[in-house]
């Protein structure tokens, strides 16, 4: 596509799917929830970040007529087959454009959704800030942006491997090799330990998740030149330089503290009212890799952070599935 340079997702395509946590009838439930009156999801906008070949977006077009979808992406070769599945489907909802993030500007308009999965951690500092810019310029003004992120602590563990795999492939340029070689190191490394101790049983885990990872995405995440986890707090307070707050986690079972024994929930609340810092420490208690944070408007009002304190405080997580009988 002219204009674009070549890049690594048009070289090993990343295959695309639906991600039911983006979905817009998942981000208006928890806005309402906290306390925001969203746009109805039958007629909205959504606008998705590097959508690859539109995978997660075109689904949402098609269950959803009468809204309208836009994704962006830098390879064009994703964009392209996301393009003909669209003409194969003969949606009129929704638009695939090749587009570097940086060239976005508030010409797009304004979107009730705007989704950037698989993105934030994979592109260098000016574009993360960008995606930022673009959530708060972008965004109507009860609207709901959804960010994932690799996180820390658990970033360094994943790190710890990664940092292993790029070494140890270093001279090799052709994709196969590097997944091949990088899988082969992890194997050698985990099965290599003596001894029974926490070393070996981390790297029998990370055998185990890179060998049930699709190649593409072992090629892209983990072997990807820049993958930067971010501590929650600091990515909230570059949120905040963008006049965005905090909404909730797009699965709310995450800032629940249900999963912990009571103790854990009553020091936290002794520890900090503030739900940021409460959240940072959870992340320390789960050794979190990886978010998926819901961000709005710094000016939505008081009540949306008192049913999130109040969603928050509960030990056990709320149950929204049919009643058993
Ligand atoms: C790891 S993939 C994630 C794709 C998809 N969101 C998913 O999770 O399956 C990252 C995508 O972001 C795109 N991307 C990276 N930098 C970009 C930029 N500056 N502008 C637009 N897209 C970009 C890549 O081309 C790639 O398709």
């Amino acid at each position: 596509m002219a204009g674009l340079e070549p890049n690594p997702y048009d070289e090993v395509l990343y295959p695309g799917c639906p991600f039911s946590q983006t979905h817009p009838d998942r981000l208006a439930t928890l806005a309402t929830l906290f306390g925001m009156k969203p746009a109805a999801v039958e007629n909205c906008r959504v606008l998705e970040l590097g959508c690859g070949d539109g995978g997660n977006l075109i689904p949402m077009a098609f269950g959803l007529p009468g809204s309208e979808f836009v994704g962006i992406d830098l390879a064009a070769r994703p964009i392209r087959s996301g393009q003909a599945l669209v003409e194969a489907l003969g949606l009129k909802n929704i638009t695939l454009r090749p587009l570097d993030i940086m060239q976005i500007s508030s010409d797009l308009g304004r979107f009730d959704y705007i989704i950037a999965h698989g993105l934030y951690s994979w592109v260098p500092p000016a574009v993360q800030d960008k995606i930022l810019a673009i959530c708060k310029a972008n965004l109507a003004p009860q609207g709901v942006a959804y960010v994932s992120y690799n996180t820390y602590p658990g970033g360094h563990l994943r790190n710890l491997v990664r940092e292993m795999m790029l070494f140890h492939v270093r001279d090799l340029t052709e994709p196969e090799q590097r997944i091949q070689q990088a899988r082969a190191l992890i194997k050698f490394l985990a099965e290599s330990q003596a001894e029974p101790d926490p070393y070996r049983a981390f790297l029998k885990k990370e055998l185990e998740r890179i060998t049930q990872y699709r190649e593409a995405a072992l090629y892209h995440d983990d072997l990807a030149e820049i993958n930067s986890p971010v501590y929650f707090y600091r990515f909230i307070e570059q949120a905040t330089r963008h006049q965005l707050q905090y909404l909730a986690e797009a699965h709310l079972f995450e800032i629940q503290m249900g999963i912990f024994p009571p103790h854990v929930a009553e020091e936290l609340n002794q520890l900090t009212d503030n739900m940021v810092v409460k959240e940072q420490y959870m992340d320390f208690l789960k050794c979190r890799r990886f978010r998926q944070t819901l961000l709005c408007h710094q000016d939505i009002d008081a009540e949306t952070r008192a049913n999130s304190r109040f969603l928050c405080s509960l030990t056990s997580p709320l149950d929204f599935s049919p009643a058993r009988h």
